[in-house]
């Protein structure tokens, strides 16, 4: 790859969208959501989700949450006033899990569920499968063919373990509760955006749109079934379903990727799959960053055109520090220091502390920006016969880049408004939820079980 290396202000061209620039990834993004409607398998994925919660339902129900970091199981209270209490176990899953044999995996997942319900009192053995009821969310794209049915595609954020590409994976984690000598009954299966939108619309029913900005990032809509014209539902099917869009796969023809974009794609396990995915979500951000320090230590002298120790690993910078960068208030930028003298044996200079916390602010930026005009675009989608249009307008978001990288949701909010040209939140509101694929899950078991 030999593009030149990109100054500041060539970055701040190529990466700060105006309004026109917003106006064509929006268009881009229509034509994407209505190729994956009538053509493509790989997108806008029905959830088989047509139901919704009205907030009133009560009962105690099991869920399984299986992310891209971590591995939550938890057993959900429905308290009927839209609120519910949750009990949760939170794992971080094994590097080596995660591309070794599925058994593997899925015997260390057993296992959690185990311990979950060691915690509730609940002894495995006495368990009758026609009380306990569970719902997976799992945040990877699966093709599904009924609620708990779904054909595991591919997968992204580092995943690739051994034998689970192609099969059904509630069969498989079935089997693996079998091997722990655990009888819970799976009732539901969600994508964490459909989970996030279910869990939502638990406490508000104006929910039309979930959106999942984490070590992923993708979102949810309510559609017309009649809408999915790619699958034949039969006549009397219900007359909405939540669609999972799987956006991180859109954009390959209308975003705009800069050199590092492309170098990060490139050198990826899995070159060409999930554009938006690579410029937008937790996973990526710090190598994007970390790829473009590379660039500047090499032709600008970054660090006196020497790279510190470490920086040289591919993904060994993080959101998690791109998130402490673009928290620092100091003019001296210390949490760089902080950072470079801690993790990677390096004291910057003040100059070089300022081109990192420049390049870690374009990006986070960017992918800010890029999540608000990908929003914006799915609420243009929205059918508007959905009873919740003629109202208020919610927009459900989870995800620890969103929660938890302070900044984030106040540039994603500002570029959302000038989008959609509101000087505050009124009718349509970004609203933020925790939780939202245990919950979800959970939910659409209690939906789904009777
Ligand atoms: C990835 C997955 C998608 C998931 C998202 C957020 O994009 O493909 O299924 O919803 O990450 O976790």
């Amino acid at each position: 790859m030999d593009e030149p290396a990109l100054t500041l202000s060539a970055l701040e061209k190529q990466m700060v969208f105006d309004r026109d620039k917003l106006q064509s990834i929006i268009d881009g993004f229509i034509v994407a959501y209505h190729h994956g409607l009538t053509n493509d398998d790989t997108t806008m994925i029905p959830s088989y989700v047509s139901r919704l919660p009205t907030g009133a339902e009560t009962g105690t129900y099991l869920s399984l949450d299986l992310g891209g970091t971590n591995l939550r199981v938890a057993a959900v209270t429905l308290l009927g006033d839209g609120k519910a209490d949750i009990e949760q176990k939170k794992y971080v899953i094994p590097a080596e899990l995660k591309v070794g044999h599925v058994e593997k995996l899925l015997d260390w997942v057993a296992l959690g569920v185990k311990e979950l319900l060691g915690c509730l009192g609940i002894q495995v053995e006495i368990i009758n499968e026609k009380e306990m009821y569970m719902g997976v969310t799992f945040s990877f794209p699966i093709r599904q063919t009924d609620i708990n049915r779904g054909l595991v595609m591919k997968m992204g954020k580092g995943f690739e373990p051994i034998g689970l590409e192609g099969q059904d994976i509630i069969e498989l984690l079935q089997a693996a509760f079998k091997r722990q000598g655990i009888k819970i009954h799976i009732s539901a299966i969600v994508n964490d955006s459909v989970g996030t939108f279910v869990a939502n619309a638990y406490k508000d029913q104006n929910t039309i749109v979930s959106v999942i900005l984490s070590t992923g990032t993708n979102a949810s809509c309510i559609c017309q079934t009649s809408s999915i014209s790619k699958h034949n539902f039969p006549h009397d099917s219900p007359e909405y379903m939540i669609v999972n869009t799987e956006w991180g796969i859109m954009g390959m023809d209308f975003l705009p990727r800069i050199k590092y974009d492309k170098i990060l794609d490139l050198q990826s396990n899995k070159p060409g799959f999930q554009p938006f995915e690579k410029m937008v979500s937790g996973y990526y951000l710090g190598e994007l960053v970390r790829l473009a320090m590379v660039d500047y230590v090499k032709n600008f002298g970054l660090f006196d055109g020497v790279l510190p120790n470490g920086l040289e690993k591919p993904y060994n910078f993080t959101t998690k520090h791109m998130s402490d960068i673009g928290s620092d208030k100091s003019t001296e930028y210390n949490v760089i220091l902080k950072i470079f003298t801690e993790d990677y044996n390096k004291s910057p200079s003040l100059d070089d502390r300022r081109t990192i916390h420049e390049l870690v602010l374009r990006f986070s930026r960017r992918s800010a920006q890029l999540s608000a005009a990908a929003i914006a675009s799915l609420i243009k989608l929205q059918c508007p016969d959905f009873p919740a249009v003629e109202r208020d307008i919610r927009v459900a978001v989870d995800g620890s880049l969103y929660h938890r990288f302070h900044e984030y949701s106040s540039w994603m909010n500002k570029t959302f408004r000038e989008i959609q040209r509101i000087k505050e939140d009124k009718r349509t509101k970004i609203v933020p939820v925790e939780d939202g694929g245990c919950m979800g899950a959970a939910i659409t078991a209690m939906m789904y079980s009777h």
